[in-house]
């Protein structure tokens, strides 16, 4: 690729969500990668303004950015329908829908029995991933509706295409009590064509509510119904959601190749969901459950913001792959090469200036990596948004892992 090509990927994908923006209900497309790339201290928390933003994605841009970019991106085929190199056919450019209102009106449900149990929309199937996100002990439960007689396009059997009009839910519960649900549907062609929207189950005087309200874009609701939880802003998820190509974070190959209940590999090739049917003993690299349970969390965790795919501008700096990719050998998966004994190129805290590697070998104290999901504070925390409390057990994963591996050169 080019680095013309690649400038002319990012414009498109830019000049995309300017028109969801301007045109209709802004899906935030695109928008909010840039505070990661930049300096979260120049540029805060909350990114207000699209045209601050548009502005500030011509600004940051810069040449060294896209070389790396470029390079990067050189080494890998790369060969999805999403492919940014591709002619752009001005007629498959789709305005970016409303949110609907409630929950009930993006399809989910058509009933709530008394007892609170959704009646599920004909179609809409639960599925779980392998390895989840944590959101500071919140319950979840998480849903598919994938549109008939469409397939899933897993000819690049790392980062699916959905077929349009493919959706996805995930609620959020804290105490047994529902409080949000996520919605993500893909309404167009394009790459970036996905809408995320969080309806919010209001506290309410009845027993249980019947329906839950489209949350603000912008601010979410902080400390949803008097918990810690908070439903985040629109910007959020296109954060956290937009590195990745396929934009969907938790159904694929490797994360649903379990038997547990739900949607599985096996049952997506029994429905003949998939162009190109996947075995269905496809499994995070390692030998042991411990290697692979902790490669398995950064992938879920950390790896849709720290991956290298391809054709994704939206990737914050510092390059770091966390995302394993199928069939890849332990000693190639990002975690052993861009970290495992790596200096940290980015990082530095006054207060930890032990810390100079991603993962030192052998020494969790010392490793960034571990360092970063056991702290708070504003700038050190890792995941960066939507976590207020460690993950204790996830990081006693990672840490058993840490342990075992082999220390850098020269220590
Ligand atoms: C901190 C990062 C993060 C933020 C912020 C975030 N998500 Fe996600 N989301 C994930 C990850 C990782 C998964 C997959 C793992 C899981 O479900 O536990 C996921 C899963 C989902 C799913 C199920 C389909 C899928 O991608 O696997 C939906 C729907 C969803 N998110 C919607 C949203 C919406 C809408 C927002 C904003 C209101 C949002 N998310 C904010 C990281 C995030
Ligand atoms: C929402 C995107 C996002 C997610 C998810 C995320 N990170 Fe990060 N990470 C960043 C950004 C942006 C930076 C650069 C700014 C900084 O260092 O604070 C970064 C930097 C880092 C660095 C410093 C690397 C260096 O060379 O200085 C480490 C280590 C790290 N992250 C670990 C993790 C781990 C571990 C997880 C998962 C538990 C994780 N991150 C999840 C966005 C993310």
């Amino acid at each position: 690729m080019s680095g013309a090509h690649a400038l002319a990927g990012a414009a498109l994908a830019i000049t995309s969500a300017e028109v969801a923006l301007g045109g209709c209900s802004a899906s935030g497309n695109a928008v909010a990668y840039v505070e990661d790339a930049t300096d979260r201290a120049t540029h805060g928390d909350a990114v207000s303004d699209a045209h601050t933003v548009m502005n500030d994605v011509a600004a940051t841009q810069d040449a060294q950015a896209f070389d790396a970019f470029v390079s990067d991106r050189s080494a890998d085929a790369w060969s999805s329908s999403a492919d940014l190199d591709a002619p752009v056919d001005a007629s498959t450019i789709v305005m970016a829908p409303h949110a609907p209102p409630t929950l009930a009106a993006t399809g989910l449900f058509t009933d709530l029995d008394r007892n609170g149990t959704l009646r599920l929309a004909t179609g809409v199937q639960p599925f779980q991933p392998r390895y989840a996100l944590w959101s500071d002990g919140a319950e979840k439960a998480r849903w598919v509706y994938l549109p008939p007689g469409k397939k899933i396009d897993s000819s690049d059997p790392d980062h699916w295409s959905f077929p349009v009009g493919t959706k996805f839910w995930k609620e959020f519960a804290v105490g047994g009590k529902r409080i949000e649900t996520r919605f993500i549907e893909r309404f167009g062609p394009g790459p970036d064509d996905y809408l995320y929207a969080a309806y919010w189950w209001k506290a309410t005087d009845a027993a249980s509510p019947t329906d839950a309200v489209l949350a603000d874009a912008d601010v979410g609701v902080p400390s949803a119904n008097g918990t810690n939880h908070d439903i985040p802003s629109q910007a959020f998820c296109v954060r956290c959601h937009g590195p990745l190509q396929e934009h969907v974070l938790g159904f694929g190959a490797l994360e649903l190749n379990h038997a547990m209940p739900g949607v599985t590999i096996a049952t997506l090739t029994q429905g003949r969901w998939l162009s190109q049917p996947l075995p269905s003993d496809l499994d995070f690299p390692g030998v042991d459950t411990k290697t692979r349970d902790a490669i398995g969390y950064l992938h879920a965790n950390c790896g849709n913001c720290h991956n290298f795919t391809p054709g994704v501008y939206m990737i914050p700096e510092p390059r770091m792959d966390l995302r394993v990719r199928i069939g890849q050998p332990l000693e190639e998966t990002g975690a052993y090469k861009t970290a495992l004994n790596v200096e940290i190129t980015k990082f530095y805290h006054p207060a930890a200036p032990a810390i100079t590697y991603r993962i030192a070998g052998g020494d969790p104290p010392h490793s960034c990596v571990s360092f970063r999901m056991g702290d708070l504070t504003k700038d050190n925390r890792m995941p960066p948004i939507a976590t207020k409390v460690v993950d204790s057990q996830g990081l006693a994963v990672v840490n058993a892992w840490v342990a075992t591996l082999p220390a850098p050169p020269n220590r």
